[in-house]
């Protein structure tokens, strides 16, 4: 949530930093801002709210000058997203500029103390107070080093600020010199040669370099075009070191697709591929994933699994509830990570939590790791993002190799955690009751996913004429039963939030304790009921919806004619073992979701008041 990236080296650096936050672009839209730092030691602002388009235009007709800067897009915490609170912010001086990632949740008192002292500020936002109160601190000193100066002003800061930060800065005293720091916020220095960056996000500077330092919780560093330092906040030696990116700037353009989430949509074949890859064990008729650090015995000891992330993450965690149960026979609960944090639920040490979460970043589901362990308990992760907090942090885990999801609505990332919780629960599985059978036939159907998915792509076409036939639903409901019953859930997710229509996940059979109410003619509800051993109960749903006139889509597997005659319109997906369809009935529901937005003429990669990776509270 917000991008930021800096840049000090020797090539112009307003072009790189707009370049950098076009592919941060989808951590916030609503506004955005560079500051360049020119040779006769001023810095040159512009700011702008509404797209980075705007910001180009205004960079157009204001070049800036000078090869050092910080930049900034920006998802509104505090203060609305005008080109004022538009980041970067200055201080009282206006020598000091610093972009912010995060929330300062003593602000107020801050902002109340420096106005007394006369200081005077220019938006609601509470990254300026950070900007002020660094720049008085700074003022005030008498160090003699510029460089000790910004670095020890910054840190004195930081110890009077609560709250979360990703923070770059920069002063007209240093012009070539950029400081940061994190807690709570992602941060990452771009290794170069006779360059380097720092920013949110590797996505940012992988055009320009593939060594990246991942910054720690209360790391604060420094650069320069020719080095750089990191310490921690405390002034104690930081253990860093420099990664190699793990995917490409061509893997995270958008190619020929016409939004990130089509092509991600597309992807799936690959990435579900990609999760299984050189994970699954014939000999033995199982998985193996290696990361999850933990031997047979204690694998065989964990007699409850706790399954915890936010949003999509939390709807695969779900899948993965009903996948886990059915193959290994582990009681598994889903939590919601926001809420896991704050409560206190019982854990005895032979439960297992894991959090999911695509980008390894999302502050709810990070805290509920930390939550766990401050308890004592061993927290795995699976996460997508290599390099990222949760990735680092865990005591362990699996990644998910999906490459980058850069559309906000997430897709690939929910069929690759789904693929990767039935891999565990045939691991489980088969260190329990699941035979040798049982576990080849797993085997099979885990490996025939990929050309299924393709399979369902082929019907895009077809899934948009169903989107056209009812664009004009002011709402959708989506009914699903045992394993699909997530899907319904996930399906309804990405139908609001890049349409903005309302739409509902249920349990089917819960239609009828009050859902059913909402049922007329203008109310379509798709009901997802592959030929599994729910079928006939969600037939009886569905009759009942169509009894009271509401139209019905049918998901279901191909060769059910059976639905030809009942449906209004029907979608199809490959037959495929009960506990593995959520991995393909969902993909119907994206494109379902997809063609309907874009029909409704909404911006899909960048819906409204929506960022990826939510990194606040
Ligand atoms: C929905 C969506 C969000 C994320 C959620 C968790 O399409 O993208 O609901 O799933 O914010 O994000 P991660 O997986 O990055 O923790």
């Amino acid at each position: 949530m917000c991008g930021i990236i800096g840049y000090v080296g020797k090539e112009d650096a307003a072009p790189i930093l707009l370049e950098g936050l076009r592919r941060l672009e989808y951590r916030g839209y609503d506004s955005s801002g560079i500051a360049v730092m020119n040779g006769s030691k001023s810095i040159q602002l512009r700011k702008k709210s509404g797209r980075l388009q705007n910001l180009r235009n205004l960079v157009a007709d204001q070049p800036t000058k000078g090869a050092c800067g910080i930049s900034h897009t920006r998802w509104a915490t505090h203060g609305e997203p005008t080109d004022n609170n538009a980041h970067p912010h200055l201080d009282q001086s206006g020598n000091l500029a610093i972009v912010h990632n995060g929330v300062i949740e003593n602000y107020q008192s801050l902002r109340d103390a420096l106005e007394k002292e006369g200081h005077e500020f220019k938006s609601q936002t509470d990254s300026e107070v950070l900007a002020h109160l660094i720049g008085k601190i700074y003022d005030a000193s008498d160090e003699t080093d510029l460089h000790k100066r910004l670095i020890s002003s910054l840190r004195e800061a930081l110890k009077q600020v609560s709250g979360t930060y990703g923070i770059a800065a920069m002063h007209t005293d240093s012009p070539k010199f950029l400081v940061g720091a994190r807690l709570g916020s992602p941060l990452i220095v771009g290794v170069g040669h006779g360059e380097n960056f720092l920013a949110s996000d590797v996505g940012a500077v992988i055009s320009h370099t593939s060594n990246a330092v991942y910054l720690n919780d209360r790391d604060i560093v420094c650069l320069t075009e020719d080095e750089f330092r990191v310490e921690t906040v405390e002034g104690g030696i930081s253990d860093y070191e420099v990664s190699e990116v793990e995917y490409t700037a061509e893997q995270a353009d958008i190619g020929d697709y016409p939004h990130y989430m089509l092509k991600e949509i597309y992807e799936q074949p690959e990435s579900i591929q990609n999760v299984f890859r050189g994970r699954l064990l014939d000999e033995e008729a199982s998985a193996i994933l290696g990361g999850l650090n933990m031997t047979p015995k204690q694998l065989r000891d964990v007699d409850r699994i706790v399954l915890c992330g936010c949003g999509t993450a939390s709807h695969a965690a779900m899948a993965g509830e009903y996948i886990i149960e059915s193959l290994a026979r582990i009681p598994t609960e889903v939590e919601i990570a926001s809420e896991f944090r704050y409560r206190n639920p019982p854990l005895d040490k032979n439960t297992l939590v894991f959090v999911i979460s695509q980008s390894g970043e999302t502050l709810d589901t990070l805290s509920a790791m930390r939550e766990g362990q401050r308890k004592g308990h061993r927290v795995l992760g699976i996460v997508n993002a290599v390099g990222s907090t949760i990735a680092r942090e865990s005591d362990g885990g699996s990644y998910l190799y999906s490459g980058p999801e850069i559309g906000v609505a997430a897709t690939k990332s929910f069929t690759s955690q789904v693929t990767m919780l039935a891999l565990l629960g045939l691991l489980l599985g088969r260190m329990r009751h699941l035979s040798v059978d049982y576990g080849k036939n797993m085997l099979e159907e885990i490996r025939a996913l990929p050309a299924k998915v393709e399979r369902i792509l082929e019907q895009s076409d077809r899934i948009k004429e169903i989107a056209l036939k009812y664009i004009d639903a002011e709402g959708m409901l989506f009914l699903g039963r045992q394993f699909n019953y997530p899907t319904a859930m996930e399906a309804a997710l990405k139908m609001k939030e890049i349409s903005y229509i309302f739409a509902s996940g249920h349990a089917s059979a819960e239609l009828k304790h009050g859902v059913i109410a909402l049922v007329t003619e203008k109310l379509p509800s798709v009901f997802i009921m592959p030929n599994d051993s729910v079928y006939e109960k969600n037939v009886s749903s569905l009759e009942e919806v169509k009894a009271r006139k509401g139209p019905c889509i049918a998901v279901t597997t191909e060769g059910n004619t059976e639905m030809e005659r009942i449906a209004d319109d029907v979608i199809y997906i490959p037959p495929v073992t009960e506990c593995l369809s959520p991995i393909l009935s969902v993909i119907p529901m994206q494109l379902l979701s997809y063609h309907f937005a874009v029909a409704r003429g909404c911006d899909v990669d960048k819906p409204r008041n929506l960022a990826k990776s939510v990194t606040v509270e």
